[in-house]
């Protein structure tokens, strides 16, 4: 099928509009200096989804340094996906996945080895998209989320 929907970086000027996509697809919310924050450290990560001159998903990312959860030894330079969502309309047209995509090479620009990131362990859809890409549960956190919920840690070597 034709691709619909195009990506570019975000840019200030769309912070109402991704953090309504949050406050719509998901629980966890955050400030608008949290949102702007990450934007200003690592703009080749944070990364919007626009179908006819709208914002329909966004990806945004940490860069970490830390022991690696996959056995690269020493500290690593780990990408940390903070937030992803599509927004209900956008889903199953290849969105997450081409935003996952384009993060992982930005993460890259940034020397980050591998890539991470929780989620929900009843999130399926969340999880298959995540093991379509080649990411693995490294380990569960538990009572990671404010709910008690727990959460999977998936992990991929870039
Ligand atoms: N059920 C089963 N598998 C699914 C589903 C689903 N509902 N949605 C996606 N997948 C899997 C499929 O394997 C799919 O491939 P296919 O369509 O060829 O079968 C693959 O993931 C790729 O799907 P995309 O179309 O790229 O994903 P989409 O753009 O629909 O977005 C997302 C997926 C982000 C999980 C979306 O459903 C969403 O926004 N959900 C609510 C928010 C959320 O859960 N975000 C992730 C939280 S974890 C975190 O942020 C680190
Ligand atoms: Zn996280």
């Amino acid at each position: 099928m034709q691709q619909t929907f195009t990506l570019r970086k975000f840019t200030p000027d769309d912070l109402q509009a991704v953090m309504r996509i949050n406050r719509v697809c998901l629980p966890e919310n955050y400030t608008d200096m949290f949102f702007m924050d990450l934007h200003q450290r690592f703009p080749e990560t944070f990364i919007v989804a626009e179908e006819d001159g709208e914002i329909i998903g966004y990806i945004m990312c940490r860069i970490e340094v830390g022991l690696s959860n996959i056995g690269l030894g020493g500290l690593v330079r780990k990408g940390h996906v903070v937030s992803i969502a599509v927004m209900p309309k956008g889903r199953r047209k290849g969105v997450a996945t081409a935003l996952l995509k384009a993060a992982m090479e930005g993460m890259t620009r940034y020397k980050a080895k591998q890539i991470f990131l929780e989620v929900r362990v009843t999130n399926h859809a969340g999880i298959e998209l995540y093991k379509k890409l080649g990411l693995e549960v490294s380990r569960t956190i538990s009572g990671y989320y404010s709910d008690g919920e727990d959460a999977y840690v998936m992990t991929k070597r870039l």
